[in-house]
C-alpha cells in the first residue's frame, strides 16, 4: 500500500507564489501533513516534487519499478499502487507525462490548488484529465487531503 505523490513546475514555491491563487501554505506543510494524514490511514506515501518534465517521466517510470534506475542491476523499486499529480504547467503541455502515466499504468488523481476553469483559457485543457481517475481542483490545498483521502479508501491501494 504505496502511493505516491508528484508535484510538477513551480510548486516548491507553494506557499510563496502568487499566494491570492495558490495560498500561504507551503509545500513542506503538504507533505508532512499528506504524510501523517497517509500513516493515520496505512498507507506509505513517498513524495517528489521537480521542476524538470524528464525527471517527472523518469520518476512516473521508477513507481513501476523501471526507469533509469532499473536499467542497470539494482533492485527494482516496489511499484506503487496509486499516484496522486499536481503537474503544474505541465499539465497543459507535456504529452510525455501523460505517456509515462499511461505506460506504467498505475490510476492517478489529477489534481490542482486553483480552480483552473476560472483562470486563463489556456488553463482549461489537460493532457491528463481523460485519463484520470479523478481530478480535483480549486480546493486549495484541502485538494492534496482530499486526494489522499480518496486514493487509500477508494482506490485499489
Ligand atoms: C496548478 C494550475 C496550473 O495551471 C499552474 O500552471 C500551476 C499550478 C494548480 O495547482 O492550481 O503551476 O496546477
Amino acid at each position: 500500500r504505496r502511493i505516491l505523490l508528484i508535484n510538477g513546475p513551480n510548486l516548491n514555491l507553494l506557499g510563496k507564489r502568487e499566494p491570492h491563487i495558490y495560498g500561504s501554505t507551503t509545500l513542506a506543510d503538504v507533505e508532512a501533513s499528506a504524510r501523517t494524514q497517509a500513516s493515520s490511514l496505512g498507507v506509505e506515501l513517498e513524495t517528489f516534487q521537480s521542476n524538470h518534465e524528464g525527471a517527472i517521466v523518469d520518476r512516473i517510470q521508477e513507481a513501476a519499478g523501471w526507469g533509469p534506475n532499473c536499467l542497470h542491476d539494482r533492485a527494482p523499486k516496489e511499484r506503487v499502487s496509486a499516484i496522486i499529480i499536481n503537474p503544474g504547467a505541465l499539465t497543459h503541455t507535456s504529452v510525455a507525462v501523460r505517456d509515462a502515466l499511461l505506460a506504467v499504468d498505475i490510476p492517478f488523481v489529477e489534481l490542482h490548488v486553483s480552480n483552473v476553469h476560472a483562470r486563463e483559457p489556456f488553463r482549461k485543457h489537460s493532457h491528463l484529465s481523460d485519463r484520470a481517475v479523478a481530478v480535483i481542483c480549486g480546493m486549495g490545498v484541502y485538494g492534496y487531503t482530499a486526494a489522499i483521502e480518496f486514493a487509500a479508501r477508494h482506490m485499489k491501494v
